[in-house]
């Protein structure tokens, strides 16, 4: 399965990619993950990403590709869910061109729409956990009661004027990517609003209906 989650932040991309590729063994990327983890582990990459993400705004490219590209690789370029990248069109044909070279072109683009008032719930009651970056909601999927609550954090980009920033980056890049994957007949909305459950089970009715899950 090759397949790409986009939507604005908190969308629920990570949510959703993390139990596809838990029930279908599939390796899920999320570049924005990659980036903190190498901030994270100061790298030479992470250190100079880090200012981007940090202010909302996005990474290079170059600094994006190097991480997408090692791991899509790790599973021969196939069984991936994408999270988060392509987020513009040059790095839409960047990954064409690269799935081209293998032979093994993306199936499905879901675009999950969510509207802001619920964007703004989701990341401000959001809290991730420092060494596994396991994400977790205040409200909705609070952190187990034995975690220790110090490694509990709230992410940099999550302070208010970074969501603001974010959705105003998610507003300018959005649009030409919908098109470009509309256009390559990819594309396949879906309705992000509802409880973690209720977006799955519509998630597996539109793979059903493209033909890219069978059971
Ligand atoms: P990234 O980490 O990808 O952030 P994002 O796109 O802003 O999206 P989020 O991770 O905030 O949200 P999500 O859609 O994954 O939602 P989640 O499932 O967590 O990127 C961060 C930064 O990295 C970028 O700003 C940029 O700087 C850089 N970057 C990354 N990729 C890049 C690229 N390709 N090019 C350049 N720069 C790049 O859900 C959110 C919350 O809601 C959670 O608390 C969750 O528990 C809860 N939740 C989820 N679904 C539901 C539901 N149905 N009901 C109730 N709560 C829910
Ligand atoms: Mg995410």
């Amino acid at each position: 399965m090759r397949l790409v989650f986009m939507g604005p932040p908190g969308a629920g991309k990570g949510t959703q990619a993390k139990r596809l590729a838990a029930a279908y063994g599939l390796r899920h990327i999320s570049t924005g993950d990659l980036i903190r983890a190498a901030i994270q582990n100061e790298t030479p990459l992470g250190q100079k990403a880090k200012p981007y993400l940090e202010a909302g705004q996005l990474v290079p490219d170059e600094l994006v590709w190097e991480l997408a590209r090692a791991a899509l690789a790790e599973r021969h370029y196939d069984h991936f869910v994408l999270d988060g990248f392509p987020r513009t069109v040059q790095q839409a044909e960047w990954l064409d061109e690269l799935l081209r070279q293998v032979g093994r072109p993306l199936q499905v683009v879901l675009n999950l729409i969510v509207p802001d008032e619920l964007i703004i719930k989701r990341l401000s009651r959001r809290r991730v956990h420092k060494i596994t970056g396991e994400n977790y909601h205040l409200d909705f999927n609070p952190p187990p009661p034995d975690v220790d609550p110090s490694l509990i954090i709230q992410r940099p980009d999550d302070r208010p004027e970074a969501i603001r920033q974010r959705l105003e980056v998610y507003r300018a890049t959005h649009e030409p990517l919908e098109q470009y994957y509309r256009a390559c007949g990819l594309l396949v909305d879906v309705d992000g609003v509802g409880s973690m459950d209720e977006v799955s089970a519509r998630i597996q009715a539109v793979l059903k209906a493209q033909g890219v899950l069978t059971a």
